[in-house]
C-alpha cells in the first residue's frame, strides 16, 4: 500500500443491522482516524445500516444481487468513481470473487465473529457454545480469494460462560468487535 499521505477514502460494505458500520463512522470523526467513509453499498435494500450512512450523510447506495457479476460490475465502477483506497466488509453476507479482489488492487477488510481460523461462515456462536469452548472472540483479516482466510490483522477474546446462550454471546463479541475493527484499521495503514 502507498505511504500514508491524509485519509483514506473508505467503502464500506454492508448487508444488515450495521452497528460495525455505525461504529466505524464514529471511529472516522475522531482526531485518530485515518479513513474518510466516501461510499457505504448494501445489497440489502431494507439494511438498517443504510440509516446511518444518511443519517451522517454518506453517500449510500443499494446494489441488487441478481449475481455475482452484475453486482460486482456496478460496485467496481462506484468505487473508482469515489476514488476508494480500502474496502471494509461490515457484516456483508456475500463472497467477493477472485477476480474481483484482482481487479481492486487496494486492501479490503473483513470483521468476522469467531476466532479465525476457528469456525470460518455461519453461525459461528452456536458453534462455539455446542463444542463448549472456553473463549470466542473476533477477527478482522485481510480478504483473499478464500472464505474468512486472509492475514489476520487483530483478534480479541471473549470468555464463554456457562450461562452464555448465542444471544449472550453474540452481544459480547460485537462489542469487541466494535473496539477491534478501528484499530486494525489504524494497525494497517501505519505498517509498512
Ligand atoms: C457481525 O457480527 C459481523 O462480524 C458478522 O455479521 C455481524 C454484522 O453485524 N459478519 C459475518 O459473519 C461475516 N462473515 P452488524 O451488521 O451489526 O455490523
Amino acid at each position: 500500500m502507498e505511504k500514508l499521505f491524509g485519509k483514506k477514502n473508505t467503502a464500506v460494505l454492508i448487508s444488515g443491522r450495521g452497528s460495525n458500520l455505525k461504529s466505524l463512522i464514529k471511529y472516522s470523526k475522531t482526531k485518530r482516524s485515518l479513513i474518510r467513509i466516501v461510499l457505504v453499498v448494501s445489497n440489502n435494500c431494507s439494511a438498517k445500516g443504510l440509516d446511518y450512512a444518511n443519517k451522517s450523510k454518506i453517500n449510500n447506495v443499494f446494489i441488487k444481487y441478481s449475481n455475482r457479476k452484475s453486482f460486482e460490475d456496478r460496485l467496481l465502477k462506484l468505487l473508482k468513481r469515489n476514488h476508494v483506497d480500502l474496502i471494509c466488509l461490515a457484516g456483508f453476507m456475500k463472497i467477493l470473487s477472485g477476480s474481483f479482489i484482482k481487479k481492486y488492487v487496494r486492501p479490503i477488510l473483513n470483521i468476522h465473529p469467531s476466532l479465525l481460523p476457528k469456525y470460518k461462515g455461519l453461525n459461528t456462536h452456536k458453534k462455539a457454545i455446542q463444542n463448549k469452548d472456553k473463549y470466542s472472540g473476533a477477527t478482522v483479516h485481510i480478504v483473499n480469494e478464500k472464505l474468512d482466510s486472509g492475514k489476520i490483522i487483530i483478534q480479541k477474546k471473549v470468555k464463554i460462560l456457562k450461562s452464555d446462550s448465542e444471544k449472550t454471546l453474540e452481544k459480547k463479541v460485537l462489542k469487541i468487535e466494535h473496539k477491534i475493527y478501528p484499530k486494525a484499521i489504524n494497525r494497517l495503514l501505519t505498517s509498512d
